[in-house]
This record gives structure tokens, sequence and C-alpha cells, in this order.
């Protein structure tokens, strides 16, 4: 007799992208070259003053357990970040430091809501919101969006949802790279203020912006979530560092759900953490190549026969519409893999009912690769 499974952990789907990392993967073991327009990382490592910080505290920390909401300077540190960067009075009591965003969302979720309540989010989204609302027993709420909209949620679409505790929103957003302007943001903030509805802002793409306004919600709401990490902007994904601001009743509960679920965040990223602040040239350096890239491939996937792209404002992706190729996906990516050697995310990973006809194409990888994926693409069409 085997053991009990829980009905919760199966309603939680696989990283689709992560099968496409393996195929890619069992490719290149053959021999085969691939570019991997398909990651959703930097391709660089953590800054080089990051770095060096860690390498001192391996020779003079313990790197022992610390304080549950993070080491004091590197929650002040962050403090001054909304500061410098929004103009925005943010205490650093506010501030808890999280195992990169990802950790950050259970313990906002938690804190917020309870198992039954309905949380609205824009489709195409980023997958992961709704996988981890399924094993919390939350309901994920699409609300879908378009072009038209800048595939961002509207009050419009609000109104439309029917009860809901929640709203998670993404500005620069994966996998559009489309970001909502501070009037934008101001609207449904009020508009969830107004309807006792907790909004969870997920900043993670901040600092990678090519046009617009970068807003926080920490400027327009008193009792929005914000979820920040280093994995993004700071390029150190691997460190599992991120950072939650929420309203000052929040702060105890989640202490209290951190302090018995992680104890506290890795010690060695904390302390990396902190001086990657002071790393802005060589960070700012990253974001200029992205730009590079993305107007290489605003410029050449058009072509390649790939026409239908969403101008990313932020953030290193293209959401690119291939229903006049194909209603497949999943089959037109892994096509694309194996003739062309070019490995890209099915748009069904972040839009179960309408990513039958898209993609997510990463440029976050080097110009060369850039442009040898076009190079690649435009030969494949011509096949
Ligand atoms: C929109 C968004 N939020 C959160 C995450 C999670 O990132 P991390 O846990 O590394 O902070 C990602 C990762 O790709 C993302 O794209």
């Amino acid at each position: 007799m085997s053991g009990k499974l829980s009905r919760r952990s199966g309603a939680v789907d696989p990283f689709i992208v992560m099968d496409v990392m393996a195929a890619a993967a069992e490719k290149e073991a053959a021999g085969d070259a691939v570019i991997h327009l398909e990651v959703g990382q930097p391709s660089t490592p953590a800054p080089k003053g990051a770095l060096a910080a860690a390498r001192a505290a391996l020779d003079s920390d313990r790197i022992g357990y610390v304080a549950a909401l993070g080491i004091p300077a590197l929650r002040e540190r962050i403090s001054r970040h909304y500061r410098e960067f929004y103009g925005a009075d943010v205490p650093a009591e506010r501030v808890i430091v999280t195992t990169g965003s990802s950790g950050g969302f259970p313990l906002a979720f938690l804190a917020c809501f309870d198992a039954g309540d309905r949380v609205a989010l824009a489709a195409p989204g980023y997958p992961a919101y709704r996988n981890i609302l399924a094993a919390l027993n939350l309901e994920a709420v699409d609300l879908p969006t378009s072009a038209a909209d800048r595939f961002q949620p509207t009050v419009a679409a609000l109104e439309k949802a029917g009860r809901i505790d929640g709203l998670i929103l993404a500005s620069p957003s994966n996998p559009t790279g489309t970001m909502v302007d501070r009037a934008e943001l101001k609207a449904l903030a009020d508009w969830c203020q107004r309807n006792g509805v907790r909004l969870i802002s997920d900043e993670i793409y901040h600092g990678i912006v090519y046009e617009g306004e970068t807003a926080s919600a920490v400027e327009v709401s008193d009792s929005a979530v914000v979820v920040n990490s280093f994995s993004k902007y700071f390029s150190m994904t691997g460190w599992r560092i991120g950072w939650l601001v929420v309203p000052p009743d929040l702060v105890r509960p989640i202490e209290r759900l951190t302090q018995n679920f992680f104890i506290s965040v890795p010690t060695l990223s904390q302390h990396a953490a902190l001086a990657a602040f002071e790393c802005r040239d060589e960070l700012d350096g990253h974001v200029r190549r992205y730009r590079i890239n993305r107007d290489l491939l605003m410029a050449g996937l058009p072509t390649a026969g790939f026409d239908r792209l969403t101008p990313a404002q932020g953030a290193f992706y293209i959401y690119a519409d291939v229903s006049h190729l194909t209603n497949d996906s999943r089959e037109f990516c892994s096509r694309m893999l194996r003739e062309a050697g070019v490995a890209t995310t099915p748009g069904v990973d972040f839009d179960r009912a309408r990513g039958t006809g898209t993609l997510r194409i990463s440029f976050a990888g080097s110009t060369a690769e850039m442009e040898d994926a076009v190079r690649r693409l435009k030969a494949w069409q011509r096949t």
C-alpha cells in the first residue's frame, strides 16, 4: 500500500520552460549548438563588489543563523534604495528579506489570505503565481489581457472579476515586458483599497526598464505588499535572495511564518546583496546590453517571419504572437529547437487557455547570440 498524496500538490502544474531547457541540454549533449532564448535569467554572474563581499564574509563571519526578517544593515540599505530610487519613505522595519522573491510569495499569500480566497492575476502571467496559490488552496482568477491593454489588468477587468480578495500585478511583466504607469498603478491600487482587496505588486524587473516610468506600489498605496528580488537587475539568481515591503501590521505575522518555515535567509547571500547596491555601473551595463538585444530582435525577427511582437518596455522578454504559424506552441517550440537550434518558451506556460499561439523570447543572453538567433530563424523560415 502506498502513502497518501495530497490533492493540492496535484493541482500544481509543471513549469514547461524546464522541459524546454532539458530538451536543449540533450541537443547540446549530442554535440549541437543551441541558442538559449528560453532562459529567464541574466547571463552574467553577481556583480564584482557582491562577489568580493561574499569572499570577505566567508573569512570573517560565522555564516550562522541571523534574524528572521534579515540582517539590519541590508534592511536599512533597501530602505535607502526606496528613498534614492523612488523618493519614497519606506522605514527599514517594513522591509523583510526573503529567499528570492519566490520565498516571499508564500509568506505574503499566507499572511494575507485564507484557504478558498480568490486572487486575480493577468493572463498571460508568470506561472508560479497560480501554482503557489493552488498549493495553498487559494483560487487563481484569470484576468485575460491583450495587446490593447498592454497585457496588464485594468479597473474595468477587475469590476468584472466577481468577488476577489487579492490582485497580483507584475510591472514590467513576465512574459510580455509591459508596464503600468504611475496613474494606472494608482487607479488599480485605489480600486483595491476601496474594495478591501490586497494588492501584491511584483516589482522584480524594476531597474531593467527601457521606456516609460517605473512606479512602485509603495508610492501609491499604504496597504500593498511589494515583492522584489536580487535575481534580475542585480544579476544574482542563484544566491536566492529577495525582499518584501509590507504594511506595518503584516510584519509580525510574516516574521512568525518565516521563523518557522526558514529560520532565516542565507546569510552569505545577504552580505553579498548589501554590496550589490554599490555596483550600479556594472549592472547598468547589463541593462544597456539588454536594450541593444531588444532593438536587434525587434528589427530582426520580423525578417524571419515573426512580425507580431509585443515591444518590451522592461524585463528581457518579447512575447510573440505566432498564431499565424501554429496552433500548438509546444510543438512549434520543440520543432524550432530541433531544426533551427533556437530554444524559446511556449506561451502555454504563461496562458493555459490562449498560449497555444504565442511564445516568449528571452534576450538576456549576449548580443552575438541574438544575431545568431535571427540568422538561424531566417534560414529556418526559408526551409
Ligand atoms: C515575474 C517574476 N516574479 C518572480 C520570479 C522569481 O524570481 P526569484 O525567486 O529568483 O526572485 C520570476 C523569475 O523568473 C519572475 O519572472
